[in-house]
């Protein structure tokens, strides 16, 4: 099997995966996908529909497979619970270069507290939420080629910072 050589992004709810692979695939040059938009094309159904339809762990199963089914040298934003199979963490190491964007818990809570489009946030308390925080910031610690502080500075920074530790080359005309 041919490997990638994608830029995936990792991280909690709110530390901006997004937002910072957009941004870096405009300044490299380099496609982005952000998984969790793709899912939502493909089975033509938001996020909170399909957890409420299908369960949790049916949408780890399609969140998965549309991430290995990608090809080439992307940047990729992934969903925060995109750790959920070892086998994906295994997958992302092989594939590419996995960056972790990291901030505090009471940063990212107050970014993601009202947000009804993150079903997880919807059906969980603050301390559950913490929880899951603490477990997860240890398997991304454990998957991350690179960590990277999202916390106090801007995207630019934050987009910076990834390209000189990644050495991914920026395009020379914007
Ligand atoms: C999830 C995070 C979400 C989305 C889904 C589940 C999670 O993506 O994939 O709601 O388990 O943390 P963001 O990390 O972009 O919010």
């Amino acid at each position: 099997m041919n490997r990638n050589n994608h830029i995936i992004l990792i991280g909690y709810m709110g530390a901006g995966k997004s937002t910072v692979g957009l941004k870096l695939s405009e300044l490299t040059g380099r496609s982005f996908i952000d998984l969790d938009l793709q899912i939502q094309q493909t089975e033509k159904k938001p996020i909170p529909q399909l957890f409420a339809e299908y369960g949790e762990m049916h949408f780890r199963k399609i969140e998965s497979e549309n991430l290995k089914g990608i090809t080439g040298a992307k940047i990729i934003a992934t969903g925060g619970g995109i750790l959920a199979y070892n086998e994906t963490a295994e997958w992302m190491k092989k594939n590419g270069t996995v960056v972790y964007l990291h901030a505090p818990f009471s940063e990212l809570y107050n970014r993601i507290f009202q947000d009804a489009n993150r079903p997880l946030v919807v059906n969980n308390s603050k301390a559950a939420l913490n929880e899951m925080y603490s477990k997860r910031h240890l398997a991304y610690q454990a998957a991350a080629d690179f960590v990277i502080s999202a916390s106090n500075c801007s995207i630019e920074q934050t987009v910076d910072m990834i390209i000189k530790k990644t050495g991914i080359n920026k395009l020379d005309v914007l």
